[in-house]
This record gives structure tokens, sequence and C-alpha cells, in this order.
């Protein structure tokens, strides 16, 4: 006599378990953290606060200020994705974001309709404060005064030492709510520069005038590429790097450097590359993977099996051989062969 075996299941397949789970709530699934766009406000012109709700699998906890979020959405069949920083987590366990009008993913963050469901990754970074208790500079200028407006929340809450912080902006996003934390504060001084109004760099001369102890701080920078140049620049000069901790929010390009010939070995593809390795890919048709494009998240790390690279966010060139390197971070500057 034959015994019927119950059915078990060899594997069940993830996203078929999404798709079904969110055909009852958008918001379920069985790993991947799902967010509800709950509260959308407009700081600026083209910059706007967006509130999301995440589902179960979000670890709220786990957030530091200066951490950022990848956000991933579907526009015309396409997932479109992009890092933001985290103004803050709400009492609730909500993520708050800022976006900036500007790119195709950003444009469409900002006309979500409210109710609407974004895939989200966990927080991510380690653009965080070091030590809570020493004197800070902070320097940000455009869509970067995110990031460091969630710094100087947090060593608000920790620090009584003084905190310096200059802001370049075309706009006034954040320049109401950072005037009244100067008032509050009184180791807050608040130094903001409306580039419109009066076009203005960052310069040793000016960091001297406004922060002459700059040197004897701990500093941290997001902003344009202009301005990360600068301050990267003077505090080479000065040999206090060791004393920056820099976040891009987007990666510069070395245009100075000619257009190299690239290799995928073992997909026995040729480029030619003269900007990211990641974006040179895609140009020429490829889809390596990648996440944060930022060098944040490790997922387009690879094995470089030989050539000259120059990591765009630190300036280092690297030439060894079967070493790691992250795509969207680096530029080649010579030939390169890379393992995949
Ligand atoms: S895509 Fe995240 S590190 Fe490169």
């Amino acid at each position: 006599m034959s015994r019927v075996m119950p059915y078990q299941p060899q594997w069940i397949r993830e996203d078929f378990v999404d798709f079904m789970a969110e055909k009852i709530n958008p918001l379920w699934a069985w790993k991947k953290v799902k967010a509800k766009l709950v509260n959308i406000e407009m700081l600026s012109a083209d910059f706007y606060q967006l509130e999301l709700q995440p589902n179960n699998h979000f670890n709220a906890k786990a957030f530091l200020a200066g951490q950022s979020l990848l956000v991933t959405v579907q526009i015309a069949g396409v997932h479109q994705q992009r890092h933001y920083s985290i103004v803050k987590i709400t009492e609730t366990g909500n993520i708050v974001i800022a976006v900036k009008r500007q790119g195709l993913l950003s444009n469409a963050l900002t006309r979500l309709a409210l109710g609407s469901v974004l895939e989200v990754s966990q927080t991510q970074g380690d653009f965080n404060l070091d030590d809570g208790s020493t004197a800070l500079l902070l320097l940000a200028s455009g869509s970067g005064i995110t990031a460091i407006y969630a710094l100087l929340q947090q060593a608000l809450k920790q620090n009584t030492a003084p905190i310096d912080l200059l802001y370049f902006s075309r706009d006034h996003a954040f320049d109401a709510a950072l005037a009244q934390l100067a008032q509050q504060h009184p180791q807050f001084q608040y130094h903001y520069f409306n580039t419109i109004a009066q076009p203005q760099h960052l310069t040793l001369a000016l960091l001297e005038a406004i922060v002459p102890d700059f040197q004897q701080r701990a500093s941290y920078a997001c902003g344009a590429v202009g301005m990360m140049h600068s301050i990267q620049e003077i505090y080479q000069q000065l040999g206090i790097s060791a004393r920056l901790k820099q976040e891009y929010f987007q990666v510069p390009v070395d245009e100075s450097a000619e257009a190299q010939s690239v290799v995928f070995l073992r997909a026995q593809q040729q480029f030619s590359a003269s900007t990211n390795l990641l974006s040179s890919a895609e140009h020429a048709g490829l889809r390596p993977a990648h996440g944060c494009r930022m060098g944040i998240c490790n997922s387009c790390s690879c094995i470089k099996i030989s050539g000259s690279t120059k990591n765009l966010l630190t300036g280092e060139i690297d030439h060894h051989s079967n070493t790691p390197i992250k795509l969207c971070i680096s530029q080649a500057v010579s030939p390169v062969v890379i393992n995949l």
C-alpha cells in the first residue's frame, strides 16, 4: 500500500509572496521594507519634505543621525533608485526625508499622491558624529543641508561645546528652522550665505574669519562638488584631513581624466569609460548590480583584476591588481579589467 506524503514545498519564492501580500495591503511584504507617504511639505520652491510610514521590517532604532535611505520607485516600468539623507525619525517611527525637485526620481517623488507606497532600505551610511562632546564645524551647500541638519540636531542634544554651521544655498530651505535653533542654543552659531543674493565660495580666509579655531574642531561637510573640493583642498594643505568627514550626495567626475577602455571579463564586454564605472557601464548597455550609487551600500563591489582606478570621493589612485573596488565611485585612469 503506498503512503501519501503530505505536500512539502521545497521553496517559496519571496516575490510571489510579496505579489500576493500587496494585493491585500500594499505595505505588506515578506522581508522588504516598504513605506507609505503620509505627509508632504514644501520647504522652498523646489525642496520638499516627505514623511514615510514604514512597515514593521524597518529598524528605526538602528538610525544614527547623518545616515540615509535608499528609495526605489518604479517609473514607466523601470526601477529607479536614489539615496536621500534622513532628516529625522519621528517619535512614532516615521522616516522624514528632504527631496530636491531635480532628476527623474526626485521629481517623481515630489509629485506622488499621499498614500503611495515605496520600497525603501534600512538606514545606511557612516556619516555620523564621532564624539558628541567636541567643538564642531558643520558645512553644507544645497541638498547637503539635510544630512547636516540631522547631525546638528543630534549634536545639540548631546553637546554644549561650540558648533558653527556655514550653509551656502540658493534658497531658504531649513533657514528659518536653523535660525530658531541658533536662538535656542547659545553654543550654536549659524552663518547663512544666500548664493544668489551674494555669490560666496568657501575659502580659507572665510573660515579663518568666521571660525578662527576651526583647525581644532571636528568638521563635517555635505554639499555640492565645488564646496566639497574646496574643503578637501583646504584641509589637505593644512594637514588636518583627519579632522574632516565628508558625505557626497553627488559623486564627482574627474573631467581632466581621459576616457579609458574597460573590460568586464566574464561578460566578455568592453566599453569606453569617462565617468564612474557604473554609469559608464550602464551607458554601454550593461546592467551591473548596484544600489545607492554613492559608495555606501557595497552592492556594486567587485574585483579589479588589473589597471588603475581613482576613488572619486577621496581622490586616491589604486594601482593594485586583484583588489576590490566599488564601481559607482571609481573612475578608470588607465585601461582596466574587472572580474564581472
Ligand atoms: S551602488 Fe552602493 S556602493 Fe556602489
